[in-house]
Parts: structure tokens; sequence; C-alpha cells
């Protein structure tokens, strides 16, 4: 019998695909600073906090700012983010997320977001799943970014369960780290060549099953 007691949930790749709103807005915001910014430059903001995703696209477009600037930048980005996810709707949902969710919830098992995102309840009440957690850890509760496990480890104790008891979903490599090193288990959403120290990788949540849960 597996020990799994609760399921956390990366929010930006595995609930939705927020990454196209996250890459325009940072696309625009490169444009202003006379430089671009490409698809493949994207794919490296995965799972990477606001602060740091500024500081590595101005360092990619070789443009020096002080952290006064830096702030104001990171608050025009998030201006355009917030705007562009104000018209989100649950059709934007991923296959099978809020399914597996329900499927979770139903056979016992607690379920918690745990997400470097500061945006995450304004997703989840737009897209109408909020209920479906008993926990939420976002970005305004964490200090330390993944592969720090710390949002995980603030998952579990507001869960009130151990790590080893724990499964995290996640999309990025650095989340799959995060829930490693705090002793938990970890289902890549992705391709198994790109998250290769996941636990079991699956394309989406529509691949996820209770069978497959109780085999880790
Ligand atoms: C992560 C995204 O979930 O959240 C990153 O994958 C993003 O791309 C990070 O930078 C922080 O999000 P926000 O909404 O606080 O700017
Ligand atoms: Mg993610």
């Amino acid at each position: 019998m597996s020990i799994i007691k609760a399921c956390i949930f990366d929010l930006d790749g595995v609930i939705v695909d927020t990454a196209v709103y996250h890459y325009k807005a940072w696309k625009h915001l490169a444009n202003e600073l006379g430089f671009d910014l490409s698809e493949e430059d994207n794919e490296k903001l995965k799972g990477v906090s606001r602060v740091r995703s500024l500081e590595l696209i101005l360092q990619w477009g070789g443009v020096t700012k002080t952290p006064a600037e830096q702030e104001e930048l990171a608050t025009k980005k998030n201006g355009w983010y917030v705007e562009m996810i104000s018209h989100m709707t649950p059709a934007e949902i991923l296959p099978g997320a809020k399914e597996f969710l329900e499927t979770c919830r139903a056979a016992g098992l607690k379920t918690a977001l745990g997400s470097a995102s500061k945006n995450s309840m304004t997703i989840l009440k737009k897209i109408n799943i909020a209920g479906l957690f008993d926990a939420v850890i976002d970005g305004n509760m964490v200090s330390k970014p993944k592969p720090d496990p710390e949002v995980f480890l603030k998952g579990a104790e507001a869960l009130h369960v151990a790590p080893a008891e724990c499964v995290v979903f996640e999309d990025a490599i650095a989340g799959i780290e995060a829930a490693i090193s705090g002793g938990m288990k970890a289902v890549g959403i992705g391709s198994p060549t790109v998250l290769t120290e996941a636990d079991l990788v699956v394309s989406g949540l529509n691949e996820m099953s209770l069978e497959k849960l109780s085999t880790l």
C-alpha cells in the first residue's frame, strides 16, 4: 500500500498554461528595453521567481539597471501579466487537472498548491478551483525560491502530513529538485528526457490515476 497522504501541485504548467502570458509580458518589457526574447529563452524562466527572471532577462539583453529600476520593471511586467490573467476562465484549466484533484480528494487525499507565483490566488479564483485545495502556499509566503524545498515543506506542514507522505506534481526541473530535497516523491509533468530526476513523468494530469499514485 502506498504511504501517500497528500498531493501538492505546482500551478503554472501543471494546472494552467500561464507561461504564454509570462512570455508575452517579459517580451514586451525586453522590446521596450531594445532587445528581443525568444521562446527558447522563455523556457529557461519556467518555475523561476519574478525577481530572478528579470535578472536573467537583463543579463541576456546586456542591460544593467539599479535595484530601484529593477523593481520598477518587475512591477511594470506584472501589471501587464495581471491584465492578461484577469481574462482567464475555467476553460483554461489543463486537461485532466480538475478531474484528478477531485479524484484525489474523493479518495481521502489532502491537496495543496505549491507555487512560486504571487498571483496564484488570482488565477485560482479566475479558473474557479480554489475550493479544491486544502492549503495554498504561494510566492507571497516563501522567502527561498525553488529548488529550495520551502514552498513544499510549508505545504506539508499546512496539511499536517510528513514530507515522505507527499507527492509533488511539477513541470520545472527546479521544482522536481525542490520536492526531492524536501524528502517528497516527485511526478514530472512534461518530458522524461528533461525531468530526469522525477519518480514518474506523465505528459499531463489527464494521464494520472490513483493506480499510478500507488506505485510511488
Ligand atoms: C512560476 C512561473 O510559477 O511563477 C514563473 O513558472 C514565474 O514563470 C513565477 O516567474 C513567479 O510568478 P509571478 O506571478 O509571481 O510573477
Ligand atoms: Mg510550473
